[in-house]
């Protein structure tokens, strides 16, 4: 059942984070739904822009639909990750995604609100959740480059201000972490005092945490024993999620730790296979390893067996 982030937040909100996930492939959207059924979890499927043009935005659409048929219990919203203005309007229109995000947080303040006003109008039109941006975190975001030093945290007065003149239903905040594999060089932590100062100011808005993979060591090392070169990768320690979670943060998001499992599980099968050359191999080890490894981010997000009870109150019963 696909239903909006605003309501899966109503139920969340306080408690726990939903896994908003982003997905390229066929063999993701398999991992993702039996890792979400497995552990008895709502969640968010994202779908970057990048992700709509590798092959066809329809086949992203056409697989999640047959997703939805195969696994019939299944309860999550379908979110653009990272969406301009004309990307949003065509979600919208799509009559498919129930929640979009505009980023314009690259923008000055004054116009990151006026083209946020104009997504929410058209998006709430349709009964669809907008997710907007202020601050800018670091790392890579789609084509845009942020640098380290230029990165700006979120101020929570502005965001007060940003929340209730825009109208938007959830807001992605930058409180120090950034895209990508590597994460922190050292001099930089997590700003939970800017979620608790933003929560104070708007208390029960659904705040968002983007940059949330956690890079854990293990894949990297195995990544690296297996020909990978990835030095230094480093990401937000997972036990943070449910404090982020208590004070606001209904949405975590994670893409970055799913492109480390398919490559450990690719870069290891065909070291250790050099004969195989049939994908369908190290392709089905990776969606019960990509399914394994949500159903666990989902016992720490806390949002692992809240599946019925977000039922229960999507149906009144
Ligand atoms: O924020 C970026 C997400 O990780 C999506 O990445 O634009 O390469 O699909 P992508
Ligand atoms: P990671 O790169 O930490 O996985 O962040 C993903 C993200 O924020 C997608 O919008
Ligand atoms: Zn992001």
């Amino acid at each position: 059942m696909i239903v909006t982030t605003k309501q899966l937040f109503a139920h969340a909100y306080g408690n726990y984070a939903l896994g908003a996930y982003n997905i390229n492939n066929a063999e993701q959207i398999m991992g993702l739904f039996r890792g979400n059924i497995r552990s008895q979890a709502p969640f968010i499927v994202q779908i970057s822009r990048g992700a709509r043009a590798y092959t066809d935005k329809r086949l992203l659409e056409y697989m999640i639909r047959a997703a939805e048929e195969i696994f019939p219990d299944a309860i999550f919203a379908v979110h653009l990750d990272h969406g301009d203005e004309e990307t949003c309007y065509d979600c919208i229109e799509s009559g498919f995604y129930s929640s979009v995000m505009i980023d314009a947080s690259y923008l000055p303040f004054e116009e990151n609100v006026a083209v946020t006003k104009r997504v929410v109008e058209r998006a709430h039109e349709k009964g669809i959740s907008v997710e907007a941006e202020l601050g800018q975190l670091g790392g890579v975001e789609e084509d845009i480059s942020v640098d380290e030093d230029k990165v700006h945290l979120t101020d929570p007065e502005q965001a007060a201000e940003f929340i209730a003149r825009t109208g938007c239903d959830s807001l992605a905040c930058a409180i120090g972490t950034s895209h990508g594999a590597f994460k922190f060089s050292g001099r930089q932590s997590l700003h939970f005092e800017i979620i608790e100062a933003i929560q104070k100011l708007v208390p029960g808005f659904p705040l968002v945490m983007h940059g949330s993979s956690s890079v854990p060591q293990e894949e990297v090392e195995r990544i690296n024993a297996a020909g990978g070169a990835l030095k230094g990768a480093k990401g937000v320690d997972p036990k943070q999620y449910l404090p982020a979670a208590k004070l606001g943060v209904c949405k975590i998001n994670i893409d970055t730790d799913g492109r480390l499992v398919w490559t450990r599980v690719h870069r290891e099968y065909f070291r250790d296979h050099p004969e195989v050359f049939d994908f369908r191999k190290p392709g089905k080890v990776f969606m019960e390893e990509y399914a394994k490894f949500i159903a666990s981010r989902n016992e720490l997000l806390g949002s692992a067996g809240q599946l019925e009870a977000v039922r229960a109150m999507l149906t009144g019963e």
